[in-house]
Formats: structure tokens, C-alpha cells, sequence
């Protein structure tokens, strides 16, 4: 067997010689060929039709350039989990505001939690961030807030709210965290001094707790958060006007102090956060906002007379009337908010309107608007009550290409016809948004 393996002769191939023909010498390069290819089938007059359409296009649509910088390069850093796309295409300036997206290229929507969002702040911001095709989920305790607020999205499918105090943990998939949950308005501590202890307690774990459940569950979750902070940070300031480098001068023990140093501690875990745990964070410092939803009897001035001048009471001043404020209008702090957290900064930034007015001067364009003649009735002054309140807002013009738009004079008519609707009833809750 193996013998014959050995001995197998191979099928004899036949011999080929004589049929080999050398390969013909390769002609000179010619420009002939490329040009009359090109002239075949008008050919070059589609190419030049097709320049012509995309210089068009990107001469009417400049962003598209940038943006796409910044998409490629956002997503070279791509870090695998969905969330961290969607985080990078954010970041990377795709949904910038203002931003101009080519058909096709649509900003994808987000996920959005925001706390407290059943507020008269954010209520609004609710508003803008639905408006804007993201899923947004309000979680409220409806301690100051209102259902009535955010009743208006009930029945959208991009739309839930969720009855949760935050000092109790919460699992949820978001990609942004707007923290805005925390009792404002000082009138259940002044005028209640059993509230007051409760309240004190209650700002101190809603601050403190709340924001440091918040941070967690940005961690977790690697969501960008964003803190709404206060001027009160400042205390009684002995600078003027506040700048954001300004470490304020608060009363530590005060009773104001529970808010002031909620407020700050606040501040302090949102840094550690950031530098410890590498979470995204944002921090807002609100001056005096005014407008449609706050609620009404809440002690703070605009609503106060507001609601003195439309029941035909006298305008309470507290003090001489010197102290100064400064007003924004809701829409324009939402406008701020909302271009912080799709920024690429961390802050803190002083969201505020820097005019400057006397709580006497307030009471004057409130008499003008609604009822020249409403009286004045002076009253002592509260503890702690800043002499002097004014933004600089310098940093938020400069980085985040923000300033506010809506003066008193055009604001407060809109407030006072939400408020003429409330406390009158004749006209239904209001659902309009100020934004
Ligand atoms: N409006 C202003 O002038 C102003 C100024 C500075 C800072 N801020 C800050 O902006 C944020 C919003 O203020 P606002 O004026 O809309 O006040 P708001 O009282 O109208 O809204 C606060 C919301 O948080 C909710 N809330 C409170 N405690 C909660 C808890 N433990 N769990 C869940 N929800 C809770 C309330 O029910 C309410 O809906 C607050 O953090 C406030 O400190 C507001």
C-alpha cells in the first residue's frame, strides 16, 4: 500500500508553449481620459450642482458647522453606558440653547427630574423644559407647592409627578437633576413659633438631607445636578454688589440662620461632590424672583403687596423702607438656570436682576400698577434683615451669555393679573406659563 503511494504517478500537464503573450506596454498618462470621463453623462454638472446646494445650506445654517465640531468631538470620548452618550452629546453643544439643528439631526431629548418642580420657580421651569421635547419628572411634597401648577401636563406621556419628600432616598434614570425643592418663603417661621421649630428642623434636612440624597443619586446614576442656591448666602452683605467671590456675612445663629446656612452647607456638599466624586454640578444663586404662581400670603414683598394692594390693604413696609432689592422676573431666572446646566461651567453664578430698588420705590410702581391710592404702613423690621441686596452679574453675562430681560415695570402686570385671578376667582387657575 505504502509502496504504491510512493510509486503514484502524477497526471502528466500539458505543455502551454508557444500560446504566451507579453502584457501590451502601459500607454503615457493622459489628462484626455479623467475630462472626457467627467464630460460623460454631465457629470460635472451635477458636481457643480452639488456644491452649489451645500454652499447654500451652510451659508444659511452657520451652526451646523460648529455643531458638528463638537459632536465629533464629544463623541470621541464616548464612554459606553447610554446615559454617557446622551451626557456627552449634551455637553458637547448639540443642545445648546438657540442652538439650529438640520433636519436629521435633531437634539435627542432628555430625561429631567426636577424637585420642587411643583413650585412656583419650578413650575416654570417645568414648563420650558417640556416645551423643549424633554421627559420631565416632577417629584413634590406639595409643601409650598401645587398641583394646580403642573396640572396643565397631566395626561403627556413625557410628563409624572411623584409625591416624595426628598429627605428620603430616590431611585430614578435622569440625566439632568434640577434640585430646587426646599421651602422659600419665611412666613410660617415668623409669625408661628411652634411652625418655627419644626420649620427650622425642616429647612435644615431639606437643604442639608434632600440636596445630599440628590447628589447621591447624580452619582449613581452619573446625571448632571444643578443647586438652586440662594443671595441669602450673602447674609447682610458688606460688599455691594455681590460678586460671586463674596463669602457673605451671615448670622449663624439668627432666624434667618436655618435657611442662610441650609442654603450654604448646600452649597459646600454640591463642591465635595464635584471634587470628590467627579459629579457634573451646577450652582445657581437666585436673587428675589417674582411672578405668576408664587404663592400668595408667603411673606416675601413683591407677593405681599401685591395681594395688600389688590385686597385694598395698606402696603406693609417693614423697617424705613430703605433696605434695597433687587426683582427678576420668572422667565428670565428659568432662561439662566436652564443655559447654567447646559453650560460647561460650574459656578456658583449669581442669577438675579441687577435693579436696584428701595422696598419704598416697589411700593410705588405697585401703587402705579394697581391702585395709586393705596396706603403705606410702616412696620419694625425683621432680625436680620440685609440692609442692601444686588447682583453682579458680571460672570453669568460673560460665560454663560445670560442677562435678565423683563424690567419690574413689564413684569408685574403679568403677576397681578395671575394674582387678581386667585384671590378674586374670576377667572380659572392659571395653566399660562410666564416663560
Ligand atoms: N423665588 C425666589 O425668589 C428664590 C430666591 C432664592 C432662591 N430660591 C430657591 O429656588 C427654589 C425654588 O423656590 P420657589 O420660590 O419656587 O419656592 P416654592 O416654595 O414655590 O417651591 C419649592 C417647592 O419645593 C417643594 N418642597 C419643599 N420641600 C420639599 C421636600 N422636602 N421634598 C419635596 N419637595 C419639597 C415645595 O412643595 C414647593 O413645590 C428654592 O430652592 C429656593 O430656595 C428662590
Amino acid at each position: 500500500m505504502s509502496s504504491m503511494s510512493l510509486n503514484h504517478r502524477r497526471p502528466e500537464i500539458p505543455q502551454q508553449s508557444g500560446n504566451y503573450t507579453p502584457k501590451p506596454p502601459q500607454k503615457p498618462w493622459s489628462l484626455t481620459k479623467p475630462v472626457e470621463y467627467l464630460c460623460r453623462e454631465q457629470r460635472v454638472m451635477f458636481v457643480v450642482i452639488g456644491m452649489a446646494i451645500a454652499s447654500v445650506f451652510f451659508f444659511l445654517q452657520p451652526q451646523f458647522i460648529t455643531t458638528t465640531v463638537q459632536l465629533q468631538k464629544s463623541s470621541s470620548g464616548y464612554q459606553g453606558s447610554g446615559i454617557a452618550t446622551r451626557k456627552q452629546q449634551h455637553v458637547g453643544g448639540v443642545i445648546s440653547p438657540g442652538a439650529k439643528l438640520p433636519l436629521g439631526l435633531q437634539r435627542k431629548s432628555l430625561r429631567v427630574v426636577v424637585t420642587g418642580g411643583a413650585g412656583f420657580v419650578g413650575s416654570h421651569l417645568v414648563d420650558k423644559l417640556m416645551a423643549r421635547g424633554d421627559s420631565v419628572i416632577v417629584v413634590d411634597n406639595f409643601f409650598t407647592g401645587r398641583k394646580e401648577n403642573v396640572m396643565h401636563h397631566f395626561g403627556n406621556p413625557r410628563f409624572e409627578l411623584i409625591r416624595h419628600d426628598v429627605v428620603e432616598p430616590l431611585l430614578l434614570e435622569v440625566d439632568q437633576i434640577y434640585h430646587l425643592a426646599c421651602p422659600a418663603s419665611p412666613v410660617h417661621y415668623k409669625f408661628n413659633p411652634v411652625k418655627t421649630i419644626i420649620s427650622f428642623s425642616f429647612f435644615a434636612s431639606t437643604n442639608v438631607v434632600g440636596t445630599l440624597n440628590m447628589l447621591g443619586l447624580a452619582k449613581r446614576i452619573g446625571a448632571r445636578f444643578l443647586l438652586t442656591s440662594t443671595s441669602e448666602v450673602y447674609g447682610d452683605p458688606l460688599q455691594h454688589p455681590q460678586k460671586e467671590e463674596y463669602w457673605g456675612n451671615v448670622n449663624p445663629i439668627g432666624v434667618r440662620s436655618c435657611y442662610d446656612e441650609g442654603k450654604r452647607t448646600a452649597e459646600t456638599l454640591t463642591m465635595d461632590y464635584h471634587r470628590g466624586a467627579d459629579v457634573q454640578v451646577r450652582i445657581a444663586r437666585i436673587f428675589n424672583t417674582y411672578g405668576p404662581r408664587m404663592c400668595i400670603d408667603d411673606g416675601r414683598v413683591v407677593s405681599n403687596f401685591v395681594a395688600q394692594a389688590l385686597r385694598k390693604e395698606p402696603l406693609t413696609v417693614y423697617g424705613d423702607g430703605n433696605q434695597t432689592r433687587s426683582f427678576q422676573y420668572v422667565s428670565d431666572l428659568v432662561d439662566g438656570l436652564m443655559r447654567l446646566m447646559e453650560s460647561e461651567h460650574v459656578g456658583p453664578f449669581n442669577l438675579g436682576n441687577p435693579g436696584e430698588f428701595t422696598m419704598l420705590e416697589l411700593a410705588e410702581v405697585v401703587k402705579e400698577v394697581i391702585d395709586p391710592h393705596a396706603r403705606i404702613e410702616f412696620r419694625e423690621n425683621t432680625a436680620d434683615d440685609p440692609h442692601k441686596r444686588k447682583p453682579d452679574i458680571s460672570k453669568a453675562k460673560e460665560m454663560l451669555g445670560w442677562e435678565p430681560k423683563v424690567s419690574l415695570r413689564d413684569g408685574l402686570p403679568r403677576m397681578v393679573e395671575d394674582f387678581r385671578g386667585r384671590i378674586f376667582g374670576d377667572r380659572k387657575e392659571t395653566s399660562e406659563s410666564a416663560v
